[in-house]
């Protein structure tokens, strides 16, 4: 039996509205983070099924520490400036790297990951976490999805952190 999504449009632009309005819903009058944070992960690796892997990293002091996430087993603490979370949270910018392995000190979790974005997530100018999301293809991320996760990370600063 195949899974089902909750998604029905076939564009990226319609599937990327759904996302928007099903995490709104889903969250809609729940103050608790990490069920928020849940929803959110499990909608969008249900909406982009280019990702392999979709998840949080939250900054703990100096590291940034596994939070929820959907897809394989992860690293579970990355030190400050490394890797591509690492990267950036440190420089608070989102990061779009269509070749892991053309990014230096990519950690590579999934030997399978070719490609990847990490959106950082900022509160009073600091960064509580990045949303990071993994691809078994090249470059399956463009500046669309950017902006788009980039307004997810938006919404995800107004949490209760
Ligand atoms: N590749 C990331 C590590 C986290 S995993 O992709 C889930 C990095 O270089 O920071």
């Amino acid at each position: 039996m195949s899974e089902t999504s909750a998604f029905s449009a076939s564009d990226k632009h319609g599937r990327y509205q759904e996302l928007h309005e099903m995490i709104a819903a889903v969250t809609a009058g729940e103050p608790d983070l990490i069920a928020n944070l849940s929803n959110a992960v499990a909608l969008i690796k249900d909406c982009l099924p280019k990702a392999s892997w979709v998840g949080f990293y939250i900054q703990r002091g100096e590291d940034l520490v596994l939070g929820p996430f959907q897809g394989k087993v992860a690293c579970v603490r990355i030190g400050p400036g490394r890797g591509v979370c690492g990267a950036a949270a440190q420089q608070q910018l989102t990061m779009l790297v269509p070749d892991v392995e053309a990014f230096p000190g990519h950690i590579a979790c999934d030997a399978g990951s070719k490609s990847e974005i990490v959106v950082p997530i900022v509160v009073a100018n600091r960064v509580v976490a990045v949303l990071d999301l993994d691809s078994y293809e090249l470059a399956a991320f463009d500046q669309a999805d950017q902006r788009e996760l980039e307004r997810i990370a938006h919404w995800c600063g107004t949490l209760n952190w």
